[in-house]
């Protein structure tokens, strides 16, 4: 155990799973549960449910759950002990440090001290030395003022191979911890250079105000034009968005999704505060989650490119989608240069040329995505042939039934109507036929479901913690619930083996909460965080979900243990035949190889 026992039992009971998740789930209280949309998988109808009594969160929807340190882990993103010691600032309680479990934690936190250093650095040297001149004079070449490099935290990394190495290690860091951070590479004969030389520096600050990594940008032609950190302990490019910790505290309505880091600067410089980049890449899912922490409604793409795929991912989309957002569109013209030939230019080369009022006013009329994908749609068919047309029809029926608003649906059905030369009231058909079928579908997969309920309520989510033997599982699973419920019950010492638990995922449950009861501890769910992984987690907050009766626990505790005894012993049996059989064709197959080999 990392952390002292006491510690953590103080500590959870200071920290209360409604407080802690209505700081970032709007809960609304029905009987003495909470409710909520969860966090985890977007959605517009709650199903994101909060026990106080047990401390514990479970979503319907997405079926992930867990006690307060899980919460913690995964909104935060955090590993295990640095889940506690943010709950521990939380609650005002010190970490008792001498343990092995902080190692982890403290290798993160100089990692992060490393970068903000390294970023100080770079800024001294960006703000009045020599070395920093190259890069402010780029500055003032793009026009970036002096206040908005601040507010970046930009700097400057000289031309030299050691210059933060040497003055990293002068302040203590050693070189493996730079080589982690990525801030510097290893040469073939192992010495070690500066990654980052000669460039505009781009700190990447996530959300917590970390710095986490850099992203840089040369200050000629030459490439690569922009160099970004790799991904460390500290940072992974999937989960951050560059701008976020200033654009989430803007006034507008929504976030403006671009490219590129300087984008983003010139944006803000402009007052257009709620700009973020994906830094080069497509949105991922979990940049789209981070997106809909903020409760805002609206997403505008402004990216260079015009496929819905190179500017997110489907599941980025669905994601956003599902989670009420607006998601638009915002195409920036191209510019005619001096010779008379059309370039497009991203949101820095507009509001350059043609100022940010014009930027502003294209942000207003951005088309709204399902125009966008309306458009895709009728670019794929040939309108003007009855095959084409009939396709169209039924791929934007397809689209439009997928719209949430009626009044929009209505809109597209007689744009698709209008697009396709059918009547409204044959497309209007086409889309209620359409909904039908997908209710249908649905019905029967529901239907299905309903027939064999033992097996869905009882089979865990994940493949691999399926249950071999049900009737077993569930008696397991029912003395877990027991024992969080009521462990006064419990006959110590208790007449059953770990081996005698079929689920090896209830077994390891079941007896960690017990020794916990040996050492005379509170029973929670928390006890079990530490050693279980989230989806473990997850499926031991689905088995106390299913009720239990308490006015008949002591009848269905000694129910149980009959069940399980009963299972094991005939597991037992069927082992030791297998093993019969087992022997019998090893036997057989030694004798076929002889066989083999003799011919
Ligand atoms: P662009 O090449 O479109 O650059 O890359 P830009 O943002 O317009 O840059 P300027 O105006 O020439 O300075 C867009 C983004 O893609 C990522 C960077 O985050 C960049 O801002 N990128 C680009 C890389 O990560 N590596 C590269 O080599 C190029
Ligand atoms: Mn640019």
């Amino acid at each position: 155990m990392a952390f002292p026992a006491a510690f953590l039992d103080n500590l959870t009971a200071r920290s209360d799973i409604v407080d802690i998740v209505g700081g970032y789930v709007t809960l609304t209280r029905r009987g003495g549960d909470y409710w909520g949309c969860c966090p985890f998988h977007h959605e517009k109808t709650p199903s994101f449910h909060v026990a106080p009594d047990r401390q514990m969160y479970y979503c319907f929807g997405c079926k992930k759950g867990g006690g307060v340190i899980n919460f913690v882990m995964e909104i935060e993103n955090l590993p295990y002990p640095d889940a506690i010691r943010f709950l521990a600032k939380r609650a005002g309680l010190e970490v008792p440090e001498d343990n092995q479990g902080a190692d982890e934690s403290r290798r993160r936190a100089r990692l992060l001290q490393l970068n903000r250093d390294a970023a100080l650095f770079y800024h001294r040297l960006l703000k009045s030395a020599p070395e920093g001149q190259p890069v402010r004079d780029y500055l003032q070449r793009r026009q970036i003022l002096w206040k908005t490099a601040v507010r970046f935290g930009m700097g400057a990394s000289p031309n030299s191979w050691d210059a933060l190495l040497n003055a990293m290690t002068r302040q203590g860091y050693q070189k493996a911890e730079l080589l982690e951070a990525g801030l510097v590479v290893k040469n073939k004969k192992g010495g070690f250079y500066d990654k980052f030389r000669n460039r505009l520096m781009l700190p990447v600050v996530d959300i917590r105000g970390d710095v986490v990594a850099f992203g840089s940008r040369v200050l000629d032609k030459s490439e690569p034009k922009y160099m970004n950190s790799p991904d460390t302990p500290v940072y992974s490019k999937r989960r951050v968005l560059y701008g976020m910790n200033l654009a989430k505290n803007t006034k507008r309505p929504g976030f403006l999704l671009c490219e590129g880091n300087l984008d983003v600067v010139t944006l803000h410089q402009a007052g257009i505060d709620n700009a973020v980049a994906s830094m080069g890449t497509a949105l991922t899912a979990e940049q789209a989650q981070l997106v809909n922490r903020f409760r805002k409604k609206e997403l505008v793409f402004c990216y260079d490119n015009d496929n819905a795929g190179e500017i997110a991912s489907e599941r980025a989309l669905d994601l956003l989608r599902t989670a009420g957002f607006t998601i638009r569109v915002l195409q920036l013209p191209r510019r005619r240069t001096e010779n008379g030939e059309y370039v497009k230019q991203d949101p820095d080369d507009f509001i350059k040329f043609q100022g940010v009022d014009a930027f502003e006013r294209l942000l207003n009329n951005s088309e709204r995505a399902a125009d966008y994908r309306m458009s895709q749609i009728a670019a794929k068919h040939d309108l003007k042939t009855d095959e084409g047309r009939l396709q169209y029809s039924q791929e934007a029926a397809a689209f439009i039934v997928t719209i949430d608003n009626a009044v929009e649906r209505d809109i597209y059905t007689n744009r698709a109507a209008e697009a396709a030369g059918v009547g409204e009231a044959a497309m209007r058909e086409l889309v209620q036929r359409t909904a039908k079928a997908d209710y249908a579908r649905e019905r029967r997969r529901e239907l299905r479901r309903d027939l064999n309920p033992a097996a869905q309520i009882v089979q865990p989510q994940e493949r691999a913690l399926r249950y071999e033997n049900v009737r077993s599982a569930r008696a397991e699973e029912g003395l877990i619930r027991l024992l969080l419920m009521d462990d006064g019950i419990f006959p110590n010492p208790f007449p059953l083996t770990r081996e005698q638990f079929s689920s090896p995922l209830c077994g390891k449950a079941f007896f960690i909460l017990w020794d916990a009861k040996q050492e005379g501890r509170p029973l929670s769910l928390y006890l079990l965080t530490e050693q279980l992984k989230q989806e473990e987690m997850s499926q031991i907050v689905a088995i106390l979900n299913q009720p239990e009766s308490s006015a008949n626990a002591a009848r269905a505790l000694s129910d149980y243990i009959g069940v399980i005894r009963e299972e094991s012993g005939k597991r037992g049996a069927a082992g030791a035949q297998e093993d019969a059989l087992t022997k019998l064709t090893r036997k057989y197959q030694k004798q076929k190889t002889k066989g083999g080999m003799r011919t």
